[in-house]
């Protein structure tokens, strides 16, 4: 089987940080929000990825991913180009897919389990749900006697709390469905629908509903609880840095060529390659991408991007972008909150 990675969409509820590179590429715990998805895809046995590019520098996924060898996978790469909906982005798979069944995974979701059950389906199509508090952020199911009766995109009015998780499975009557759906209120093609149009026409859409953690990265909230997840499920301890003169408690990963210096570390903590921290307090709940430079400061539940510098600051809950550098002179420590994007400079 196939899998599709959604890697597009313009992210606008996490500007500044999608100024500068597509959303699914904000690294959580030293990956990418997408190379998750796609690792969780390969340890189920899928080897073959497509991956949807859209219009945000869709040439940063390219760089990333390659050819996909490095993650032990091949990787096709399907321009979207104008972001006209999710069952548009499916419909240009039609020539990858070329006839076999296939999974769509919507490459800004984190999902910790329900893979297996998806691979196991049977009929036209089959999704995961999830029970949420905010049905009308998402897609919608109705169920009835073990049944799905209805779906519906964004429901205004709330027909059930069970909320489409962002991996489906398919056969290639999808395509069928595709073309035969009309843009919705918000102008796009709805995967949503297109599966509508399976049950209108007496398909089998099976479904499988996930009890544990699922999440939608598309705001800074969303992404710090993604990172919260990820290092409490997935973190190996490990050091492979030097450490110096420091208190190192809890899991934390310190990676090549990273260095701790009098400080002190409270797991789950991810320091990346290259990284320094000195004189400082990190975590719990944090992510420190590589070349990060981290000195006389206090940074808890955040997230540190690549290349990003801090410097006598304290950091509660924050997103600090690629290369960004925030210092601040006197170090009288005050909580600080930033979501701050790429190459920004703060002096405070
Ligand atoms: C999309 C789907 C929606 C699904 C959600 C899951 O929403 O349209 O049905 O519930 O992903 O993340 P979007 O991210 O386009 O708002």
């Amino acid at each position: 089987m196939k899998a599709i990675i959604l890697h597009g969409g313009q992210g606008t509820r996490l500007r500044p940080l999608t100024h500068t590179g597509p959303k699914q590429l904000i690294k959580i715990g030293g990956k990418p929000v997408s190379q998750w998805g796609l690792e969780a895809l390969s340890k189920v046995g899928i080897k073959e990825f497509g991956i949807v590019l859209g219009n945000n520098h869709p040439e940063k996924v390219v760089e990333y991913y390659g050819d996909g060898s490095k993650f032990g996978v091949s990787i096709t790469y399907i321009y979207q180009g104008e972001a006209l909906g999710l069952a548009d982005a499916v419909k240009k798979t039609e020539d990858f897919v070329g006839g076999d069944n296939f999974i769509v995974y919507l490459g800004d979701n984190v999902i910790l389990e329900g893979l297996e059950e998806l691979l196991k389906f049977q009929g036209s199509a089959s999704i995961l749900l999830a029970q949420v508090e905010n049905p009308q952020r998402f897609g919608v199911a109705q169920i009835k006697d073990g049944r799905i009766i209805r779906l519906v995109e964004k429901p205004k009015e709330p027909i059930s709390d069970l909320a489409l998780v962002g991996v489906y499975a398919f056969t290639p009557d999808i395509f069928d469905a595709i073309n035969k759906i009309k843009p919705s209120w918000r102008g796009e093609l709805e995967i949503t629908d297109a599966i509508q149009k399976l049950i209108d026409e007496g398909k089998s859409v099976s479904y499988h509903v996930i009890r544990g953690w699922w999440k939608d990265t598309g705001t800074p909230e969303d992404l710090l609880d993604a990172n919260l997840k990820l290092l409490d499920n997935f973190l190996v301890e490990d050091n492979n840095g030097s450490v110096e003169n420091s208190k190192i408690r809890g899991r934390v990963y310190i990676s090549p060529q990273a260095k701790v210096v009098n400080s002190d570390i409270r797991g789950p903590v991810y320091i990346g390659k290259g990284s320094v921290v000195e004189n400082s307090m990190i975590g719990p709940y944090t992510s420190i991408g590589d070349e990060c430079k981290i000195r006389d400061s206090e940074v808890t539940n955040s997230l540190l991007l690549d290349r990003s510098e801090v410097s006598g600051v304290q950091l509660i809950d924050s997103i600090i972008g690629q290369s960004s550098k925030i210092s601040k002179k006197v170090s009288s420590f005050h909580g600080s909150r930033f979501i701050v994007g790429e190459n920004t400079v703060l002096q405070l």
